[in-house]
């Protein structure tokens, strides 16, 4: 039989299922298409950065997997941009200078994770491999072979994966502070 001390413990400890209900959460649309790209993201980062390894035979596989996999991450994070204007966003939490930091993680994520398909593409294009998406459809392309502009374009592109890596870095660091250290309520927002 629990003593009333007891009771009041079990009451005021709250399960993970119960603290996504109680925290005020991202809408629906925003939460779905942050998985969405989650996951693609991390598959095509590392599919992108092993192509150097490949053996020729497979390489141009994997060259069609990531960028495939890139260009769908374009067209969700257009979606995303259009749903960041529309869907009401939890109020932040915190100190102003936590406040400040996330959103311009946020903001650098959202302007990364356009810059890295439209530099991918654009390369792919100058370099004279139109893409064909997952091997299917062939995409227009808005640039001709271009040897000059196509290295520069690579150069962006390569640049940018490993600040999207570092950005990445400082989200999930962020992710682990609150849920780790501070115990609080910040992942469920997203869950
Ligand atoms: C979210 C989207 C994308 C991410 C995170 C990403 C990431 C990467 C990474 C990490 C590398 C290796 C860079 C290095 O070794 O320095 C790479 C290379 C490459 N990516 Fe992507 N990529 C994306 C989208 C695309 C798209 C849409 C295309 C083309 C349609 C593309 C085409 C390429 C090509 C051709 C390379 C080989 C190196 C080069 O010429 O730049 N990527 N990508
Ligand atoms: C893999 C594990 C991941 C976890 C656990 C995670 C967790 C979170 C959490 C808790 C939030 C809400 C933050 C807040 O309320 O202030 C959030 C938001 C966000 N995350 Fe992640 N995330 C992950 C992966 C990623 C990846 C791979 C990206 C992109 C490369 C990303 C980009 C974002 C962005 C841009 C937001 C802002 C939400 C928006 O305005 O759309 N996350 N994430």
């Amino acid at each position: 039989m629990s003593t009333n001390g007891e009771m009041n413990v079990l009451s005021r400890a709250i399960c993970p299922s119960e603290a996504v209900i109680r925290v005020e959460r991202y809408p629906a649309t925003s939460r779905i298409l942050h998985w969405i790209v989650a996951v693609l993201v991390l598959a095509t980062w590392p599919l992108g950065f092993f192509i150097q390894f490949t053996k020729k035979e497979v390489s141009l596989d994997f060259y069609m997997v990531h960028e495939s996999f890139g260009f769908l991450v374009l067209w969700l994070m257009l979606l995303r941009v259009g749903n960041k204007l529309m869907a009401k966003a939890p109020d932040p939490q915190g100190p102003a200078i936590e406040r400040f930091a996330a959103s311009a993680v946020h903001g650098l994520l959202y302007v990364f994770l356009i810059v890295m398909p439209v530099s991918g593409f654009l390369a792919t294009n100058a370099h004279g491999f139109p893409l064909v998406w997952f091997g299917l459809v062939p995409v227009w392309s808005p640039l001709d072979k271009a040897p000059d502009i196509a290295w520069t374009l690579s150069a962006i592109h390569g640049w940018s994966a490993w600040i999207l890596l570092l950005l990445f870095a400082l989200h999930i660091g962020a992710v682990l502070l609150h849920h780790v250290i501070k115990r609080d309520n910040t992942l469920y927002r997203i869950l």
